[in-house]
């Protein structure tokens, strides 16, 4: 029933902050599109590609050994300028003189803002999360996010081995700009004795606090995973020094967090959200984003969506908190 497809060209791009399993989305993209029986164009450097017409027609071998990249084949660009409606315009003309039906865009809030522009402009878009933040409120995952948890956990391992050992602390800094999320995981599966997050207000004292009574229960080492969002490693070092005399560590893992092999949990993501934002277009429906709640793979309005307001998990940084002790 699906075969019987309303469009006959479909653009895909990826666009923003990259994302490990971005590759493994184009590839679901291109192969569920082909066995419908469009063509699927990609669209280089995200958005800007748009205003540049990069347009290069992707074929089953164009999208081999690319499953287990990071990065993005397609290349990403963050790109403001969609901001302004004639800039929205003049994309969705490239499209149509390209002659394509519909698109699929894989990236963030940023992302989405243009392709519900694009939507509304008349060329039906669909958005795929991928944000290694996790910060898009309609879904439980974006891509990116598990590979990124696993690369942060990998490295809290690491400096806790050689904490350990010298009887100090690290305050290891992870990204996440307005989200806590990448701490919060790394934090627990990593055994952290105190995450700060942007969403749960912790003062120097109660930090300061939670690491004499690690010592005093016995913990001669420990792990502070600090979300971006909250501040600076750096910022924290020498007042935490000052407070409890204990040698602090600080340690920004930076965009080691965005590349590397995507887990097997985003490449599954991936082929799930490709093949159901291709059956989307195949039906004439744009202007959907999609994602998974309770397991399940969904799509919501993009406007709708967009106005999802986060919950940060309290019950697990609360978890995470007793655990710690
Ligand atoms: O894509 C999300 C993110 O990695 C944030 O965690 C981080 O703050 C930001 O992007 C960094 O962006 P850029 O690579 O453009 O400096």
């Amino acid at each position: 029933m699906l075969k019987q497809k309303k469009f006959k060209r479909i653009g895909v791009l990826t666009s923003g902050g990259d994302a490990p399993g971005m590759n493994a989305a184009i590839r679901a993209v291109v192969r569920y599109g082909i066995d419908l029986g469009m063509e699927v164009v990609g669209i280089e450097r995200g958005l800007r590609g748009l205003l540049d017409k990069n347009f290069v027609k992707l074929h089953l071998r164009s999208v081999s050994e690319i499953i287990q990249r990071g990065g993005t084949m397609l290349r990403s660009a963050r790109c403001p300028e969609f901001r302004d409606l004639s800039v929205v315009r003049q994309a969705v003309q490239n499209l149509r003189e390209a002659k394509i039906d519909g698109i699929i865009t894989i990236g963030g809030d940023g992302t989405f803002g243009a392709a519900k522009d694009i939507s509304l402009e008349g060329l039906p878009a669909i958005g795929i999360p991928g944000t290694i933040d996790n910060d898009l409120p309609y879904t439980d995952y974006a891509l990116g996010f598990d590979t990124a948890v696993n690369t942060a956990l990998d490295a809290i391992n690491k400096i806790r081995d050689t904490m350990n050992s010298h009887d100090r602390v690290s305050i290891v800094e992870v990204m996440g700009r307005n989200c806590g999320d990448i701490a919060l995981h790394a934090g627990i599966g990593g055994g952290a004795e105190v995450i700060v997050v942007p969403e749960v207000p912790i003062t120097m004292d109660e930090i300061c606090k939670k690491l004499e009574e690690g010592r005093l229960a016995g913990k001669s080492s420990g792990i502070i995973v600090l979300a971006e969002g909250a501040g600076k490693a750096e910022d924290y070092v020498s007042e935490i020094q000052k407070r409890t005399g204990i040698v602090i560590k600080p340690a920004v893992l930076g965009h080691i967090q965005r590349g590397g092999m995507p887990s097997n949990m985003d490449r599954l993501l991936a082929a799930q959200f490709g093949a159901h934002a291709v059956r989307l277009l195949a039906k004439g429906i744009g202007n959907r984003l999609v994602g998974i709640k309770d397991n399940k793979i969904i799509d919501v309005d993009i406007t709708e969506g967009l106005k999802i307001k986060r919950e940060f998990d309290m019950d697990l940084y609360n978890i995470a908190s007793i655990l710690a002790k």
